[in-house]
């Protein structure tokens, strides 16, 4: 999958320019009502996650397909699995494990298919923290290109996630303020936000980087803290 290729490209980059990733994560986790001892993070990259846990905890798990970002993960009281949690196979890779709570922070609205992956999740973990980037992210961009988003819009990512979960939620809104649009594109590129597939043509990218009218990016971003309804 193209996304999955990039973040494997752009590891050390992405290091540089997670900017609103890690603002995610620190408000994911700051904000978890529930505390575990037995963590899973899922798309768990270079450990935003794991560094926003204030509490002592007996094993973390962090899941990702891209094995450059799981090397720049933390490892102390750390298992790290390279997989797909699009694949069936992962979910069954974490073996006997049972964990108190899973976290997943600006990875899974990459899902080729988001009410499976929130149904394992939920059958996997009792309590999730999660947050997804949605649709609206890019939205001036996409409007000028004539797109659609390669992103889940925030009802689709409620409407999934309440089927398998309890959900409490909040959309926050987020934007990243550039000198100038050269710079912003460069950004996208190397933040992971980008689906990685070249969807406008030469022309249609220059015409943007002419008309885009703002000096700021957005970023819409939808927070779920759920409780599972089978554990
Ligand atoms: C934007 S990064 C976020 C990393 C980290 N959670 C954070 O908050 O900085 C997205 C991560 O999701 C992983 N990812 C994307 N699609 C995936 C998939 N289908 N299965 C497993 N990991 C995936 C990528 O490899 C990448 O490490």
């Amino acid at each position: 999958m193209n996304h999955i290729k990039e973040f494997e490209r752009f590891a050390h980059e992405y290091q540089n320019y997670k900017i609103i990733q890690s603002r995610v994560a620190k408000h994911l986790v700051r904000n978890t009502p529930f505390c575990g001892r037995y963590l899973l993070d899922i798309g768990a990259g270079s450990g935003e996650v794991y560094r926003n846990i204030d509490w002592d905890f007996e094993r973390f798990v962090a899941l990702d397909s891209s094995k450059k970002m799981l090397a720049l993960h933390p490892s102390a009281k750390v298992r790290k699995i390279v997989c797909d949690f699009d694949d069936a196979c992962c979910w069954q890779k974490l073996g006997s494990d049972s964990f108190d709570l899973a976290f997943s922070a600006s990875a899974l609205q990459w899902s080729k298919n988001l009410e499976k992956a929130f149904f394992h999740i939920a059958k996997t973990a009792p309590f999730g923290a999660f947050a997804l980037f949605t649709s609206g992210t890019f939205a001036t961009i996409h409007e000028i290109l004539g797109l659609s988003s390669p992103i889940y819009n925030k009802e689709d990512i409620l409407a999934f996630a309440s089927r398998h979960f309890m959900v409490d939620y909040e959309v926050r809104g987020y934007r990243l303020f550039f000198e100038d649009t050269k710079q912003m594109f460069t950004y996208i590129k190397r933040s992971g936000v980008s689906s990685g597939r070249k969807r406008a043509s030469v022309a249609q990218l220059r015409h943007l980087l002419q008309t885009y009218p703002h000096r700021y990016l957005e970023f819409e971003v939808v927070f779920l803290w759920a409780k599972s309804r089978y554990c």
